[in-house]
């Protein structure tokens, strides 16, 4: 069978990757890709961009793909799937309405409260209803988020009143285009992140191998916030009890409120969950899609073949399955330019990448490219984030040191990379 990616990033690299590696898989084919999935055996990019909705439904007639996996949120957010499902064509992934979860926080946040799953408490504001004294009301910090999707940059956490009106003002003015024309403002919950990906089929929910990432740029959780620096999985912090409450109260609820609701979810879903003293799992987000860069530490120790569990969950059979997991840590280090959240150089010549694949021979780690592209024989920069360095081990810690080892084999001229992924879990392991 052939299989389409959707996406050009490290996500997209990781489907790529572990789908090739699936027997009965004849073809990958990676719309648009990067220099890393032109590279992978059995893996083909077209330039077809990942929005470009009806060109990537004829391509997937052409080629007479069976199976269409979405990596970005924007396609999902835009209708890609409800297109796929005209042409009659399978495709794994929330439809333009189940997206919404993603792309609007404020039907997000109105469904959680309605459904009574735990997250920060809000108020939704558009432009006419908006309150600022109703704001100076309120406690610090507050959070400032956009609605719609920002690329990541659409959440301000506001120390003052003075800075939470700013924001919000930022936002009805246009800063963030058609994102900001609702806003909503929400109190500031301390605690932990976890992501929390599962895959859904409407009715039921396996839950994928738990995870958690570093968002902040500069070590120590320093710094602006990105997309994330690096990832691993297992994530220690949550317990068997943990991922049970998790599922029962936060998870379960709204796959079952979406189905009640009329808007059945299929697809990745994935919970940003803040855990707080108090044990109790709190929403701060969710996305219609995997986690980038979890998705390459998780699928780096998943062993049960991805298109198998794509096509049940499009079954609606994803209660009789089961997914094997490599009992293996696995920890990916972000290797990002080094102008990265602020802007993005492109263009140089990145070193290495034959030595570091030489260090994993023996499957104990993998690169994963992002924001790369080929110029003849020579893998150049093309993004923000341009590989994430995967290293697996019987520990966090080993894994870490995998993933090291890897970053350490590459260079280019403005690399920059954390230099503590992991540091959480590595002292909750030296705890037990
Ligand atoms: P979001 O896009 O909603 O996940 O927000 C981006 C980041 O802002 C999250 O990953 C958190 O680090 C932070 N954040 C969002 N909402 C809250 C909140 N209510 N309390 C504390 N931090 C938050
Ligand atoms: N790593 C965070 C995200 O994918 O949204």
């Amino acid at each position: 069978m052939k299989v389409l990616i959707i996406g050009s990033g490290g996500r997209e690299h990781a489907l790529a990757w572990k789908c090739a590696a699936c027997t009965r898989v004849t073809e990958v084919l990676v719309a648009p890709g990067n220099a890393g999935t032109a590279l992978e055996p059995k893996c083909r990019n077209v330039e077809v961009g990942a929005q470009n909705i009806g060109a990537l439904v004829s391509l997937a007639k052409r080629e007479s793909v069976a199976l269409t996996i979405v990596g970005p949120e924007a396609p999902l957010v835009a209708g890609v799937v409800d297109a796929f499902q005209a042409a009659g064509l399978a495709c794994f992934g929330p439809t333009r309405l189940a997206a919404r979860l993603e792309g609007s926080k404020a039907f997000a946040k109105d469904f959680l409260h309605r459904h009574r799953i735990p997250t920060a408490r809000s108020r939704t504001f558009t432009r006419l209803s908006y309150d600022p004294a109703w704001l100076d009301t309120q406690p610090l910090p507050l959070v400032i988020k956009a609605s719609g999707l920002a690329a990541g940059k659409g959440v301000i956490i506001a120390d003052s009143h003075l800075e939470a009106r700013d924001a919000a003002a930022a936002m009805f003015e246009g800063r963030f285009g058609a994102a900001g024309e609702e806003v909503v403002v929400e109190e500031f919950l301390p605690g932990e992140e976890v992501s929390f990906i599962v895959m859904a089929d409407g009715r039921h929910v396996l839950p994928l191998a738990t995870s958690q990432d570093h968002k902040r740029r500069d070590d120590g959780d320093q710094g602006p916030n990105t997309g994330g620096m690096g990832a691993y999985s297992p994530a220690p912090l949550v317990t068997p009890e943990l991922h049970a409450r998790i599922m029962r109260e936060v998870i379960e609820p709204t796959i079952l409120g979406l189905a009640a609701d009329g808007v059945p979810y299929v697809g990745f879903l994935y919970a940003g969950l803040m855990v707080a003293a108090d044990g109790v799992p709190r929403v701060l987000e969710f996305n219609c899609r995997l986690g980038d860069p979890e998705t390459q530490p998780v699928l780096a120790r998943l062993r049960s073949d991805l298109t198998v569990l794509c096509e049940a969950a499009l079954a609606e059979r994803l209660d009789a399955t089961r997914a094997e997991w490599d009992p293996r840590a696995a920890l990916g280090v972000v290797l990002a330019s080094g102008d990265y959240p602020d802007s993005v150089s492109r263009g140089e010549r990145i070193e290495g990448l034959d030595r570091a694949a030489d260090l994993v021979r023996d499957g104990s780690g993998k690169v994963f490219h992002a924001g790369t592209k080929l110029s003849g024989a020579e893998v150049l920069t093309d993004g923000g984030r341009v590989l994430c360095a995967v290293g697996l081990g019987r520990s966090v810690s080993d894994a870490q040191q995998v993933a090291y080892r890897l970053a350490g084999a590459i260079r280019w001229p403005h690399m920059r990379y954390r230099r503590d992924i992991g540091y959480r879990a590595i002292a909750r392991e030296r705890q037990r």
